[in-house]
């Protein structure tokens, strides 16, 4: 079995043209030849998934769009992410909310597609919502295994992981969903692949999405393992003692910002919790494409 860094050596390759992306969904043989740096491995055995445009659109997936506003949003959220992360030395951020359906998983994948057109960052997305995981549903693609089979069945991760047609980006998925996902994702073994994931290539950024910090006990048990923390709310619907409630949950992890998800075009967030010691603010309009 190759080792989780040679999986992800594949997988990441910071060069990669992009020109074997397959046609639909496809496994690549493993290249010829051992042993390669980080630089000259392109993708081997991870699976690549083609995602029309037209789906990432509908989705509001932002590679599915032209440079423009909704790029524009995004961008400036990654930049203040990557500074605070860089100030912090670190490279693992959660996305987190206080409830169900409050852009979580949308703004974890918009914000780790805008970190990998950073030229020098490559980057993971791990969907570590073990209870309702969905990261694949907005590229359309149905995971053959995931992080739940990786976590319970040891199921290796070159299996795992998938490429959605998009440079320096790689994803994680959740796999079958499980019931005891906090004692899963607080586990020495989850410790341990956050770590390996971490601390193996400095340019590499893992983004995880959670699940509900209020709803489950999810977020509370594996915040400790990462560098900090982004709170998404949702405007009209996130009450602002939930964010308070959450942040205080959340206080072995640097809340590193706040993203009011949904804003409409009047809305200041006024309603946000800005405490101090809470980042960054940023809002993100509601999107209607
Ligand atoms: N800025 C936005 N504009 C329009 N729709 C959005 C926006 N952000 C999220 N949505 C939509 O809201 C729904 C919930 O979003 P998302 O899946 O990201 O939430 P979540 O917090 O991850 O949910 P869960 O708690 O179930 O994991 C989705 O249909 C998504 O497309
Ligand atoms: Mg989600």
């Amino acid at each position: 079995m190759a080792s989780l860094a040679d999986v992800l050596a594949r997988s990441l390759d910071p060069n990669h043209s992009g020109a074997e992306v397959a046609e639909n969904v496809k496994m690549l043989p493993p290249a010829p030849g051992a042993q390669h740096s980080v630089d000259e491995i392109a993708y081997t055995r991870t699976r690549v998934v083609n995602v029309p445009k037209a789906l990432l659109r509908e989705n509001r997936v932002i590679s599915g769009f032209a440079p423009g506003p909704i790029v524009d949003a995004y961008k400036i959220m990654c930049i203040q992410t990557l500074q605070r992360l860089r100030a912090l030395n670190g490279n693992a951020l959660a996305v987190v909310s206080p409830g169900r359906h409050e852009g979580k998983t949308l703004t974890a994948i918009n914000l780790a597609l805008s970190f990998a057109q950073e030229v020098d960052q490559t980057v993971l997305l791990v969907d570590a919502n073990l209870r309702e995981p969905s990261v694949h549903r907005y590229f359309g693609f149905t995971p053959e295994a995931g992080l739940s089979d990786y976590l319970l069945s040891g199921t290796p991760l070159d299996r795992i992981l998938v490429n959605p047609g998009v440079e320096r980006f790689v994803i994680l998925p959740g796999g079958r969903p499980l019931l005891n996902s906090a004692e899963m994702l607080g586990s020495a073994k989850m410790e341990k692949l956050v770590q390996e994931l971490k601390m193996r290539y400095p340019s590499r950024l893992v983004i995880f999405d959670l699940s509900p910090v209020l709803s489950v006990a999810d977020a509370l048990a594996f915040a400790p393992y990462v560098d900090a923390a982004l709170m998404v709310a949702q405007e009209h619907k996130t009450r602002r003692q939930d964010i308070v409630r959450a942040a205080e949950m959340l206080r072995a992890v640097e809340l590193i910002g706040t993203v009011l998800n949904m804003a409409g075009e009047a809305s200041q967030g006024a309603h946000v919790a800005r405490k101090p010691g809470h980042g960054w603010f940023r809002r993100l309009a509601r999107r209607r494409e």
